[in-house]
Formats: structure tokens, C-alpha cells, sequence
């Protein structure tokens, strides 16, 4: 077994960037050093005439649009009432890359005892975001389209219960539980389809990370790259 050290830099606060793959039976050791990179804070548009603002009528779902809910104190993971459901959105979301070990990653950080996988494919990808939200699924020979799926599709694959039955002594639910659909760093073929966007426009004016942020504020988005010549 060779030992790699993988340096992650905090470089927005929440992104971390792993800056080399590592194979599965390698000892991984992860080294922060948010403390010596400088960052910046980003600032984020001004929602509040998002609703009206609508370009396109599409049947994707308009979570711009959407309140960001309120989330429960005394929950580590960021989970909501929604009607007396109790509903999850991930606290981490490994955004990519492909190739890059997402998958061996993932079932390492899955292995903590505090940290719940989904229920989606590998227990780790939905595919929503940047595909499933606008009806598209990928296929290993092309694409084809189908029913697009809402927020509840995407919130129901978290294990809230799981999440609720394990409380410490201050009633505090200390489990989290996360996503990693590696599509969501570069998959922006469909963003013109969302509501406030024009379709044909040069730049769009939304993007999927625009709704990510305003639907979980404190997202922790983990982002692993790979040297594209070893690779
Ligand atoms: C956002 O825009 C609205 C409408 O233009 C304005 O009333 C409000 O003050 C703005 N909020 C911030 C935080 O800039
Ligand atoms: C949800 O989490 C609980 C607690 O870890 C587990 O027993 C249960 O099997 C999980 N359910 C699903 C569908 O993953």
C-alpha cells in the first residue's frame, strides 16, 4: 500500500479542491490549508424579482422561485418540516469530476459512521440537478427524454428518517448525509430550459448553481481534479 498525501485547499469557502486522484489502496491523507490560500467572498444576485422575471414557460420546475426553507437547529444535516415530512437536502454535494474517483471517494467518506448515503444510484448520484430536474437521461448511447422530476423526487432520496433516529443527549441529530453526482461541474446543456432564462441567449443569466445556493445556502461542494495527462 503507497501513502499519497492529497492537499485540499479551501479556495471559496465550502469548495474544496483535492488536487490528485488517488487509487483504491492507497492510504489517504488529506492535509487542509485553508488558512494560507486567500479568498474572496461571492456575492450572490438578489433574488427578490426572480418570480416575475420568468422568460420561458417550461414545465422544469421553478425552484428559483422557490423559498429557501428553513432548516432545523437541531440538525447538523440542513433537513426542514415541509407539512409535517420531514424533508433532507445533502449536506455535501461531490460535484466532480468524471473519471477522477468520484465513486471510491465517496464510499470512503460513506464509511464514517455519522455519514448516511442515499438512496439513489450507487447510493451516491441522482443525476438531478443538471439532468433528471429537466427530463433528461443519459444513456451509455445517447440521450433520450422523459418525465421531468420535481424537488420532492430529489429531496425523497435522503434517508430522513435515518437521520432523525439518531440524536445525542441535547436532542441534537448529528448524522449528515450527502450526493455526488459528478455531471454537476460541467453539465450545463440544459440550464436554458429554466424559467428565467432566455433559451437562446449568448450567456445564460441563470445556472444550476445559482439554484443550488439558494435552495441550501451553506452547501459544502467537494470537487476532485486529475491530471489530465496521467489520466
Ligand atoms: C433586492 O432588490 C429589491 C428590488 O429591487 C430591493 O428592494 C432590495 O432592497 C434588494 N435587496 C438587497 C439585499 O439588495
Ligand atoms: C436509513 O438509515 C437507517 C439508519 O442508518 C437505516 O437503518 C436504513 O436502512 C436507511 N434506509 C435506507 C432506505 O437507506
Amino acid at each position: 500500500m503507497s501513502k499519497k498525501t492529497v492537499t485540499a485547499c479551501i479556495l471559496i469557502p465550502g469548495l474544496i479542491v483535492l488536487s490528485r486522484y488517488v487509487r483504491p489502496n492507497d492510504l489517504l491523507t488529506v492535509t487542509l490549508v485553508d488558512q494560507k490560500v486567500p479568498y474572496f467572498t461571492p456575492t450572490f444576485p438578489n433574488l427578490s424579482n426572480v418570480c416575475e422575471n420568468i422568460h420561458q414557460s417550461t414545465s422544469v420546475q421553478d425552484l428559483l422561485c422557490m423559498k429557501t426553507p428553513t432548516f432545523l437547529k437541531n440538525y447538523k444535516n440542513p433537513c426542514w418540516m415541509d407539512n409535517a415530512k420531514l424533508r433532507c437536502q445533502p449536506y455535501f454535494h461531490l460535484i466532480g469530476n468524471a473519471k477522477c474517483g468520484t465513486s471510491d471517494f465517496y464510499r470512503r467518506l460513506t464509511v464514517h459512521p455519522d455519514i448516511l448515503y442515499n438512496k439513489g444510484f450507487l447510493h451516491k448520484e441522482t443525476s438531478f440537478w443538471s439532468r433528471q430536474r429537466f427530463g433528461y437521461i443519459h444513456g451509455a448511447h445517447g440521450g433520450h427524454y422523459e418525465n421531468k422530476k420535481n424537488f420532492h423526487w430529489y429531496t425523497d432520496k435522503f434517508n430522513a428518517s435515518g437521520l432523525e433516529r439518531f440524536k445525542d443527549e441535547n436532542d441534537f441529530h448529528y448524522k449528515i448525509t450527502g450526493v455526488g453526482d459528478p455531471m454537476d461541474f460541467y453539465d450545463r446543456f440544459h440550464d436554458n430550459m429554466m424559467p428565467q432564462n432566455q433559451r437562446d441567449a449568448e450567456e445564460l443569466k441563470w445556472t444550476t448553481p445559482h439554484v443550488l445556493r439558494h435552495l441550501n445556502p451553506n452547501i459544502k461542494l467537494i470537487l476532485i481534479l486529475r491530471d489530465p495527462i496521467e489520466r
